[in-house]
Parts: structure tokens; sequence; C-alpha cells
């Protein structure tokens, strides 16, 4: 496995295999990597010949600086993990060597961009698409491939994948999860004890709003039944459920014909800043 800090070496390498004829996967992520992370690696290793994978916390998408600061560093365990997996390039830039000036450039993406996550993480996808779009130059993937644990960003990406031409293919992958159905992060290794036996009331609440929209429920009463679940789990503090189409990201107030839906959820808990969804 090679492993690159710098751009001109990663760009010399991967060409020099695009020119033997090999197939590029591309994984993108910030690090601090679990089997979620690592199931897109085994994904883009199905599927290409030489697999890429980037490790990179960006400073761009973080609003809150404290946030930053305590996301985990750990290139070397990652790289543990990456090798096994039969990764084959692994580009780890500093800031500096991504950002010689910060961009002043700012991507639009409508109304994607001001649901959920964007409107409680202002700027957030304006840094993702920033930073994605360079790392599609770096890297010049076939395809790429991005986890629906964060289903917007796989929304937002699509589009942008769409709209600039990125001569790839943008390919969502499933949310790997824990036994008892918490979502895998990197931030859940900073859940107390007593907080991660309660994280899975995330994943739970989404499986019950899935059911009584199936059930035919409408939007505000499967949204007041999820609040009254939580009210039994005082140490969540929510900050949104919503019921989206899927690929829109528009409030849905019933189950459409033909159309899939996301149930999309964020909350605190422990100060840890959580989000899960669910698709059917
Ligand atoms: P990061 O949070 O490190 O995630 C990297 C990729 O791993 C993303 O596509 C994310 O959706 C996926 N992922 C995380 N947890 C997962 C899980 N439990 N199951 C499946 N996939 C999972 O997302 C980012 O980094 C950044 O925004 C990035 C795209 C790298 C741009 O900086």
């Amino acid at each position: 496995m090679e492993v690159f800090k710098t751009i001109v070496e990663t760009k010399k390498y991967i060409k020099s295999q695009i020119c033997l004829g090999k197939s590029v996967g591309f994984v993108p992520t910030m690090g601090a990597l679990h089997k979620g992370h690592i199931s897109l690696i085994e994904r883009a290793n199905a599927e290409n010949d030489l697999v890429v994978a980037s490790i990179f916390v960006n400073p761009t998408q973080f609003g809150n600086p404290e946030d930053l600061v305590k996301y985990p560093k750990t290139l070397e365990a990652d790289c543990a993990l990456l090798k096994p997996a039969r990764c084959d390039v692994v580009f780890a830039p500093s800031a500096e060597e991504m950002y010689v000036n910060l961009p002043d450039l700012k991507l639009n993406f409508g109304h994607l961009e001001h649901v959920m996550e964007g409107a409680f993480r202002p700027d957030h996808f304006n840094g993702v698409g920033i930073v994605v779009s360079k790392l599609f130059h770096i890297v010049n993937p076939d395809r790429a491939y991005f986890g629906l644990k964060d289903l917007q960003q796989v929304a937002i990406l699509t589009r942008l994948v769409k709209d600039l031409s990125f001569d790839l293919e943008l390919i969502p992958c499933p949310i790997i999860r824990e036994l008892d159905g918490l979502a895998m992060s990197s931030r859940n290794t900073r859940l107390s004890h007593d907080a991660r036996k309660s994280a899975s009331q995330i994943s739970i609440a989404t499986r019950k709003a899935k059911d009584l929209m199936i059930q035919g429920g409408n939007s505000l009463a499967i949204k007041e039944a999820i609040f009254t679940h939580f009210k039994a789990y005082p140490e969540f503090e929510m900050e949104y459920l919503e019921i989206s189409d899927f690929e829109q990201l528009t409030p849905i107030d019933r189950m459409m014909e033909g159309r899939k839906t996301a149930i999309c959820i964020a909350a605190y808990l422990d100060k840890v800043r959580l989000i899960d969804n669910i698709v059917f």
C-alpha cells in the first residue's frame, strides 16, 4: 500500500496505473476509520483494479472550530485497517497541501443545502463540495463510493457530479451498523458508557417512524409519536426529524407511489451529535 502526502506524488502514481489500463475506485474519508468506511473500500475493491482512499480532516466543512480540533487523527491505525482491506493507495495530505489559500469559491446547491444538515450546519456542504471536487481532480476515479449514512451528502454530491460533468460514477453504499442498530460513526467513541447504551434509540426511532408511515400515518402524527418516544429518553436533545422524498429531499406528508421515502434524524446525546436515516 502506497501512502502519499503530496498531490504531485499521488497524481503521478495514479496516472501511471491508469496508463496500465487500470480502473480506479475512490473512497474519500476524514480518517478515524471503522467498519463502515472499510465496507466502502471492499466495494471499491470488488469493482475496480486500483483502490484509492483519502484521509483528510477538511477544515472548511466544520462550522464549529472545537469539533475540528476534537476530530480524531489516527493515520497509523487507519493504515492498519486499510492495508488488510487491500487498499492500494492512501492520500493523506496536510491542510497546507490541500489549501494554499482557502477558496473564496461558493457552491450553491439550492434547496438541497437548506434542509436538515444544511439548516443546522451552514456552509458545511460548500466545504464538502469543494474538497470532494478537488479530490476528484487529484484522484481521477472511475467510481467514487459514499455511505448513505450521510444521505444528504450523497444527494448533494450526486448533483455536483452531474452539474459539473465529473466523468465518474458515484456509488451510494448501505449504512453499516453495530449489533444494536447504532450506525457506525467515528463520533460513537466519544459517547460515555451510559450514553452508548441508549444510543440505539436513534435507529429504533427511525424504524418506528417507518412502520407508522407504512401503516398510513402522516408526517405530523409521526413526528409527534417520535418526539413522545424520546420523552422517555431525556438524555437526547432532538435537532430534527424529517420525512422527505429520497431524491429531492423535499418534505412529504405521506408515502408516494413509486417514490422512495427517507426519514432522517439528528440528535445530541452526551454532547455528541448523532445522525441516522432509513430509506424505503
Ligand atoms: P467521513 O465522515 O470520514 O465518511 C467517509 C465516508 O464513509 C462517507 O461516504 C460516509 O458516508 C461513509 N460512512 C461513515 N459511516 C458509515 C457507516 N456507518 N456505514 C457506511 N458508510 C459510512 O463524509 C466524510 O467523511 C466527508 O464529508 C468527506 C466526504 C470525506 C469530505 O470531506
